[in-house]
């Protein structure tokens, strides 16, 4: 009985974890099986925390160097301490990690260290040093995540050829960096090394970066981040990379092979489905190797439920906490549910891009007639306030309706700020709606209000 369980979550990232404590509080007895010795997940570990934490640290050194003059507030020498900004993101991530400890202990869940596997329905057998243990659960969930997708000619070595957790880590600042892939993790990786001073060239397969997002957005962040000494090589494919003596270099399909001291590897992310046992029971899996589940994340082996960056949808830290709650809801109490068309996505720039709904691309390829409302930070007093006023807010919304269909903005604290346009998509609200309800002045938000004017008629300030 010891080792039995209502429900075992394979995976304790932040689609497993908060499976798990919300199985818990909805009464389930659970655990968790996690081989790292944190929990959290790539996300907490070598993801989107720790990147956040590196990008704060270079944001304000690259303001103090550049933007604080502007303010009236001047120093002799601006100078960074790379150990103390990596002790500091170590010491986040550290202390996160253990809040998620104390929340599994408080809430009783059973956490296995080792290595979870299927052995058959009902069955998680877990590989420890210690031996093996063997738990039984009606219910099975799956959360096991992603790992890096590789391109044929570059094999990362762990050092020089590296991927984002290299990144991450890097104890002096590249010469020159080589990024491969002009996506969410080559352009924050970027700017983080950009403003200690790296020489950054992106090479981007295709003709524009952010494969996904906006085109308009995806233009405006070209520009911007051109302005701050990216360089950019779009329509290129990288062949191959190779380490010689204290160099990289970089062969693609543009001209001559770069020359760098550092590259970075960011084409994307594979779902991690090997070694679990999904063959033995027969768990099935889609042609991109990602586990193919119903609307309730119902595999096709019954009791077996898989979530986040295994299963289709953005690889996503909060679409798979909301995949882990509604799945436990779903098992405690026969109802879950996930709202797919409102799941945001941000990418932590500087200035950020966010973004939730449709794109224009979208709704013209859907053949939806929509109207659209733009209105630009340097048209909003908080922004002049912050000296803060690249980019522009897009509001889209039903030509018949005006129901809301996507809100996309460029600009200071983007990623707060596209709350507000999810949960007015949640609630189905009208631009209208957006644009009569009273915005605090002065605020960034004022100029979500003012694209939402924009969308029928004209902003006040524009
Ligand atoms: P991504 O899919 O965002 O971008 C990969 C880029 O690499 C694409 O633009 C693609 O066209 C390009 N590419 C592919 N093959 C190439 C080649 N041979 N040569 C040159 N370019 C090539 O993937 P990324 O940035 O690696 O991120 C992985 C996942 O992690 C994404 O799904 C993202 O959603 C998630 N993530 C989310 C973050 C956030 O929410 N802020 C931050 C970091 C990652």
């Amino acid at each position: 009985m010891e080792n039995s369980f209502d429900v075992v979550i394979i995976g304790g990232g932040p689609g497993g974890y908060v499976a798990a404590l919300k199985a818990s509080q909805l009464g389930l007895k659970t655990a968790c099986v996690e081989k790292e010795s944190q929990l959290g997940g790539t996300c907490l570990r070598v993801g989107c925390i720790p990147s956040k934490a590196m990008l704060e640290s270079t944001h304000l050194y690259h303001q103090a160097e550049h933007d604080l003059a502007a303010h009236g507030v001047k120093f002799n020498k601006v100078q960074f301490d790379l150990a103390a900004m990596l002790g500091r993101k170590e010491q986040i991530v550290s202390g996160l990690t253990k809040g998620i400890d104390g929340l599994f202990k408080r809430a009783g869940i059973a956490r296995f260290m080792g290595t979870g596997k299927i052995v058959a329905p009902g069955q998680v057998a877990v590989q420890q040093e210690s031996g093996e243990t063997l738990l039984t659960s009606k219910n099975i969930i799956i959360a096991t995540g992603s790992k890096v997708a590789l391109i044929p000619g570059v094999t990362p070595d762990g050092d020089r050829i590296g991927t984002s957790t290299e990144a991450l880590s890097y104890t002096s600042v590249p010469k020159h960096l080589v990024v491969i892939g002009g996506g969410y993790i080559g352009l924050e990786m970027s700017s983080v090394w950009r403003r200690l001073g790296a020489q950054v060239t992106v090479l981007e397969f295709l003709d524009r970066i952010l494969p996904g997002l906006d085109n308009e957005i995806a233009a405006e962040a070209f520009k911007i981040l051109k302005k701050q000494g990216f360089e950019f090589q779009l329509g290129t494919q990288v062949k191959s990379a190779r380490v010689e003596g204290k160099k990289c270099i970089v062969e693609h399909s543009a001209g001559e092979p770069i020359v760098c001291d550092r590259v970075l590897l960011a084409v994307g992310r594979q779902p991690f489905t090997e070694g679990l046992g999904l063959e033995t029971v027969g768990v099935e899996l889609d042609e991109r190797k990602r586990i193919k589940v119903n609307t309730h994340w119902q595999t096709n082996v019954p009791g077996i439920y898989a979530i986040g960056d295994c299963t289709p949808g953005p690889m996503l830290a909060h679409k798979a906490e909301e995949e882990g709650a509604a799945v436990a809801e779903y098992i405690a109490t026969g109802y879950g549910h996930v709202n797919y068309d409102v799941i945001p996505a941000v990418v932590y720039t500087h200035p950020e891009i966010a973004s939730v709904g449709k794109t224009e691309e979208q709704l013209k390829e859907a053949g939806i007639e929509y109207k659209k409302g733009n209105f630009p930070f340097r048209a909003n007093s908080r922004a002049r306030t912050l000296n803060d006023v690249e980019g522009f807010i897009k509001v889209l919304a039903d030509a018949q309706t005006d129901r809301v269909l996507g809100v996309h903005i460029i600009g200071p604290r983007a990623g707060d700020m596209i709350a507000e346009g999810a949960v007015a998509m949640e609630f189905g609200a009208s631009s209208e709606d957006i644009a009569r309800s009273c915005h605090a002045h002065p605020t960034l938000s004022e100029g979500l209000k003012e694209a939402a004017m924009a969308v029928t008629g004209k902003p006040i300030h524009f």
